[in-house]
């Protein structure tokens, strides 16, 4: 992999002096720009750092760090000397992080003062240690900047098989604990390789930009894998897209020239509301495609992102995927998908009979292509029974898909108890159970609810040990925080006496959704232990977190 994605380019194709990335900042005075040939001059000093720790193929590397370009390089080094990273978003908790670290058995951990509470980036030995809020440095940590300076810039990459490891991924389960989506190497490097090339239409000449996070698969394959597969310039962001001001996203596009930008829905919501003033500030005419991904994409908001920033001359290219499926639509000026070359859809309804024609019901792939993960990192067991048992013969997406009269599929969003929260996937179960770790709180269920920029925000019901137990929403907020992340902030929190069940106990989260979206036509409540319970919860909705 870090062959093909750095030396291949430095040392055979002469793009040694072509620029890599153009990194720009939280802050815009804060900007540099890296060549192929520093990357892989930084790639092989890390990588050369790692194998002083101790660090051999097959071991694992969990790295937490922001949009630097020290992630990059840290993810290279690892795919150079054949050790597995597995990347933790920089805003999940320290507990979130540990969860990940254990499960995976990393022995070393990369990471940034933010966790460590020191100023500079630190590599630190014995992760655990770093779980622990109170954590220092200890003496077998050592500082990048040091390892770094001291360390050979040449480093013989490890030759990997085809279906060797490459990472580790977390994604959401539904049981509430995250999955380790594992990624091989032929096979990614491919996927990625061919849908950056053939989605985005990629040129020599190009500057792309993807403004997802590297700590999410569409930073892993649009940022890292992909762009530089192709030998690609492109720009890595460390910032907000409000900060300092509203018009960032179209200042760093008009500063460098981007052709192609790639971004979520929930970005487009949260700048439309902005109106067309701070683009009108800016000359966006380098850009030729637009690419959304991670959640389904209103109507609204698709025309915005096609006709203000496109300026209705790019083409926007919805791609559909997940972190286990790594695949691509192709490119169309309207919003719904084609699937791309070796992958398979169908739709299947309830009970696994294949639909024909113009339908609705579950998404599912026929057959594996090359880029699909391979296992869920020590459990195949898990990984057969979530996407594999409910439709033999079929891979299931978890995702509900309509087919139109001219063979487009529209996906509408998932069909089990994940949530889609600004694009990031979690599941009820892991904001009930943290809800659930609070003293006071004796049952906790969370449903979705519509939200104008998120797509879908939290929703959460809570049952107190001791009823008369005063409002504490900004403590359960607080809580849920610290144990997953601020992507997880619920935005509802109701106090609720009881919940509603069935005969057998179950929480019947259908009724919950619609007293979240106050929806009052209910249908039959006859299987409810207690159908006045539905009442109460009713009156006592919650419109504010
Ligand atoms: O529900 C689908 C939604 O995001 C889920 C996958 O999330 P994750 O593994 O975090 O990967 C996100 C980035 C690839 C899917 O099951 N999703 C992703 N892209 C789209 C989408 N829903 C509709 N349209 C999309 N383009």
């Amino acid at each position: 992999m870090c062959y093909n994605v750095l030396d291949r380019h430095v040392k055979e194709g002469k793009l040694g002096e072509k620029v890599a990335y153009y990194w720009e900042g939280n802050s815009p005075d804060h900007h540099m720009t890296i060549t192929y040939r520093q990357l892989l001059s930084h790639v092989c000093r890390c990588a050369n750092v790692l194998k002083q720790m101790g660090v051999k193929r097959g071991d694992r590397v969990s790295i937490y760090l922001p949009m630097i370009p020290e992630l990059i390089v840290t993810m290279l080094a690892c795919a150079r000397i054949g050790a597995v990273h597995s990347i933790v978003f920089a805003g999940f908790s320290s507990e979130s992080l540990c969860e990940r670290i254990m499960d995976a058995q990393s022995s070393v951990l990369v990471t940034a003062g933010k966790l460590l509470q020191h100023q500079t980036y630190a590599i630190c030995l014995d992760v655990t240690c770093c779980c622990t809020r109170s954590c220092k440095m200890k003496l077998r940590d050592v500082w990048w900047d040091e390892v770094m300076r001291d360390s050979p810039d040449e480093c013989e990459p490890e030759w990997m098989d085809a279906e060797d490891p490459l990472f580790i991924l977390y994604t959401s389960g539904s049981t509430g604990k995250p999955k380790g989506v594992v990624h091989t190497v032929a096979g990614y490097l491919l996927y990625t390789s061919l849908t950056f090339r053939y989605v985005f239409d990629h040129h020599p000449d190009d500057v792309y930009w993807c403004t997802a996070d590297i700590g999410w698969i569409t930073g892993h394959s649009y940022i890292t894998y992909g762009p530089l597969a192709n030998g690609a310039t492109s720009v890595l962001f460390e910032g907000l897209p409000v900060h300092p001001h509203v018009g960032r996203f179209w200042e760093i596009i008009e500063k460098y020239k981007v052709t192609k930008f790639y971004t979520a829905p929930t970005a487009i919501r949260l700048l439309m509301k902005y109106g067309q003033e701070p683009l009108r500030k800016y000359d966006l005419s380098s850009l030729r495609i637009l690419g959304t991904v991670g959640e389904p994409i209103n109507p609204e908001a698709w025309r915005w992102y096609h006709e203000v920033v496109g300026q209705g001359r790019c083409p926007v290219v919805d791609t559909f995927w997940q972190t286990e499926t790594h695949l691509t639509s192709n490119p169309d000026f309207i919003f719904q998908t084609f699937p791309f070359f070796g992958v398979e859809p169908a739709i299947l309804n309830e009970h696994g009979e294949e639909l024909e024609g113009v339908t609705e019901g579950y998404l599912v792939f026929r057959k594996p292509w090359p880029g699909i993960m391979r296992t869920i990192y020590k459990n195949q067991e898990l990984f057969e029974n979530t996407y594999f048992r409910k439709f033999p013969g079929f891979y299931v997406t978890g995702d509900g898909c309509r087919r139109d009269k001219d063979g487009y599929y529209w996906i509408t969003g998932r069909i089990d108890d994940m949530l889609n929260v600004s694009g990031h996937l979690m599941s009820t179960a892991e904001v009930e159970a943290a809800l659930m770790l609070h003293q006071s709180v004796s049952e906790a269920a969370v449903v979705s609810r519509p939200h104008k920029v998120k797509g879908e925000c939290l929703y959460c019901f809570v049952t107190l040990k001791d009823r008369k137990n005063s409002d504490q929403s900004a403590v359960f907020i607080f809580s849920v925080r610290e144990k997953i992340g601020p992507i997880a902030t619920p935005d509802f929190i109701q106090n609720a006496p009881a919940l509603p069940k069935t005969r057998s106990g179950k929480i019947m989260r259908r009724i919950l959704r619609q007293i979240a979206r106050n929806e009052k036509d209910l249908g039959d409540l006859s299987t409810l232990a207690d159908p006045k319970v539905v009442e109460v919860l009713f009156n006592q909705r919650s419109e504010a977190a």
